[in-house]
């Protein structure tokens, strides 16, 4: 499943989700041959070859991926949703050039296999928001969705032109105690359970009921690094695939890390994320990942919050 000749970039490795998937990759592919590339230096990832790069210049990453001779390339630089908001038209080129440095690079053959990820906020307040399908309705209201949908169909159209091996999940928020998010809706999901510690309060910025699909980083890297590794033939959309996670509101995680801090509070104060919040569906169906490759994840809410607490604690 892992060939050792592989040599693989990750870009962005320095965010939310590249240093936890560079530190999975590296223990499959060995930390020399996972190289982390970012815009600014990453302490965390002090065993693997580390190379600065800008993702906007076309150039210089082609000269990282000669000079490692680069195989895969994971792109996760990217503006998310909320500081999308605040910057849209540096979101919006960061998001789509950088991929398009990238589908490029395998398109010339330079390397061989890109993984990008998506978000389920390629989805829009008209899209069906419980257990949304694959296939639905489509009209992202933030620049961040739409540079998603963008990417999607981009993604399918370098695949049906030139056979590019893309592979990509719509990821919903992410929750995990190794790394800090980088500026979404879904933040808080992580924040509260800093602040549960420290502070035994904390003050939410989306409102008590609104529902939200999220999922453990630990099942997301598992997701990425599988979808990864499965024949090509196994692939059915190049677009993107839906993943389910867990979906749970605020008040609900908030009664579930009350079960281990009897003492929590929390209190709400939403602001501009909480329409982002609104647009986007409650829960997801991932039928497709299940039945294309086999999809499962491990985590409950309940396993979920146990695992941040001891892990933070
Ligand atoms: P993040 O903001 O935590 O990390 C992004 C990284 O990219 C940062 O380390 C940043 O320094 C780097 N970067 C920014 N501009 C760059 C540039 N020009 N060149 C090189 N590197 C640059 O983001 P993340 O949460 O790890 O997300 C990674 C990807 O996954 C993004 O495409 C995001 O849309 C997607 N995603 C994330 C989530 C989530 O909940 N974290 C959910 C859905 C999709
Ligand atoms: N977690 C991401 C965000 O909130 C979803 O893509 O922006």
């Amino acid at each position: 499943m892992y060939n050792k000749e592989d040599k693989i970039l990750i870009i962005g490795a320095g965010g939310q989700i590249g240093i936890e998937l560079t530190q999975e990759l590296s223990v499959h592919y060995g930390s020399s041959n996972v190289i982390a590339a970012d815009i600014k230096p990453i302490p965390a990832l002090e065993l693997n070859p580390f190379e600065k790069l800008d993702i906007l210049d076309k150039d210089a990453l082609l000269n990282v991926v000669k000079k490692h001779q680069i195989s895969h390339v994971y792109l996760l630089a990217a503006l998310l949703s909320a500081t999308g908001e605040q910057n849209p038209m540096f979101a919006w080129k960061l998001n789509m050039e950088g991929l398009f440095n990238v589908l490029d690079l395998a398109k010339e053959k330079h390397i061989s296999k890109v993984y990008w990820p998506s978000s389920i906020a390629v989805f829009g307040p008209t899209t069906p928001k419980i257990n949304t399908p694959q296939y639905t309705i489509m009209e992202p209201s933030t620049v961040y969705g739409i540079s998603k949908q963008a990417g999607e169909r981009w993604c399918e159209w370098y695949f049906n032109k030139f056979k590019v091996d893309v592979r990509s999940l719509r990821y919903p928020g992410l929750i995990g105690w190794k790394s800090a998010p980088g500026g979404g809706t879904t933040d808080y999901a992580v924040h509260i359970f800093h602040e549960a510690i420290k502070h035994k309060k904390y003050e939410c910025f989306l409102s008590a009921d609104t529902a939200l699909p999220m999922m453990h980083m630990e099942d997301a890297i598992r997701a990425t690094v599988e979808i990864m590794h499965v024949p090509s033939d196994q692939i059915k959309i190049r677009g993107s695939y839906n993943l389910a996670g867990i979906s749970f509101t605020p008040s609900e995680i908030a009664e579930e890390i009350r079960k281990h801090i009897p003492d929590f509070q929390i209190s709400y104060n939403p602001d501009f994320r909480q329409g982002i919040a609104d647009s986007w569906p409650k829960s997801i169906s991932e039928d497709a990942a299940r039945n294309d490759w086999g999809w499962s994840a491990k985590y409950n809410l309940s396993s979920l919050v146990q695992n941040m607490l001891e892990n933070l604690a």
